[in-house]
């Protein structure tokens, strides 16, 4: 089982949409997967097209010690299970930080340790809390989407510095650097990516281009590989000799040659 979290402290820079085509691009393959929502927002399951739910309150709350099998919920899709996440999960967040009797940052690990998957997708919030660290623990790997923009390579460095923060209780590595939102026609996205790239060498992954077709996807419940399999972010983009370059189609591939446990 390879457990991926979906970091940065950044808001709005594709973690969630992320997260969820990964993860059902997994589940498309045939790999027992698991998405779960760690962000109070519970944007993945508006995402998938399911009600709310309160699945992670269930499973982390202290002493309530629900199982995971008890808590998950089938998304509908095929080998494609969730642990939804609502308002519940600020209160959450209280009380395990108030947890003292253990070591409150194993909570998550312990209840994903043995769990049927064959991979796990964990999307974060855009902070840095408890939760963020629970995640950082029980991850094998951090993917970091990431917008072209000014602040990209201090967002990066500031969760490589919170990796290393924990690096005592964590074997959790740096996967990728996603860069996301690619618009190609902007000089800007190019120089961004280059300085990116120049920082973080092969760590940076070809970006997943900007594209409209994300957004209509997350508004009627559905993932890019069901609303548009053939759109750009799935796809790419074409280079000048017409080989498709980035999205979320090499991205599944390249983590599943590269990163699988
Ligand atoms: N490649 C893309 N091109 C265009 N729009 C995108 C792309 N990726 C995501 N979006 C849109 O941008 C918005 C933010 O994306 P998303 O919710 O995945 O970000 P996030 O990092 O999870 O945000 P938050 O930090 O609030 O959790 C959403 O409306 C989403 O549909
Ligand atoms: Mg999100």
């Amino acid at each position: 089982m390879t457990v991926f979290a979906i970091v940065n402290q950044k808001g709005g820079v594709g973690k969630t949409v992320s997260a969820v085509n990964l993860a059902h691009g997994f589940a498309l393959r045939g790999y027992r997967t698991l998405l779960v929502d760690l962000d109070p927002q519970g944007n993945v399951a508006d995402c998938l097209g399911l009600p709310p739910g309160n699945d992670l309150y269930r499973l982390l709350f202290p002493d309530m010690g629900i199982p995971l099998e008890q808590v998950v919920i089938p998304s509908g899709r095929p080998g494609l299970d969730v642990v939804r996440s609502d308002k519940s999960t600020v209160n959450l967040k209280i009380s395990i930080g108030a947890l003292a009797d253990r070591p409150r940052e194993y909570v998550l690990d312990d209840a994903l340790r043995d769990a049927p998957y064959d991979v796990i997708f964990l999307d974060c919030a855009p902070s840095i809390d408890i939760l963020h660290t629970l995640a950082v623990v029980a991850a094998h790997y951090l993917l970091v989407p990431t917008r072209l923009d000014q602040l990209a390579v201090k967002g990066v460095r500031d969760m490589l510095v919170t990796l290393q923060s924990l690096s005592r209780i964590t074997t959790c590595e740096l996967g990728a650097i996603l860069p996301t939102f690619y618009d190609r026609t902007t000089n800007e996205s190019y120089l961004q990516l280059k300085h990116l790239a120049e920082t973080f060498r092969d760590s940076v992954w070809p970006p997943v281009p900007q594209d409209v077709v994300c957004r209509e996807s997350t508004r009627f419940g559905k993932t890019l590989w069901e609303y548009a399999p053939a759109t750009r972010a799935i796809t790419g983009y074409p280079d000048k000799a017409g080989r498709m370059i980035g999205g979320y189609k090499q991205v599944v591939d390249r983590v599943e040659k590269g990163l699988l446990q």
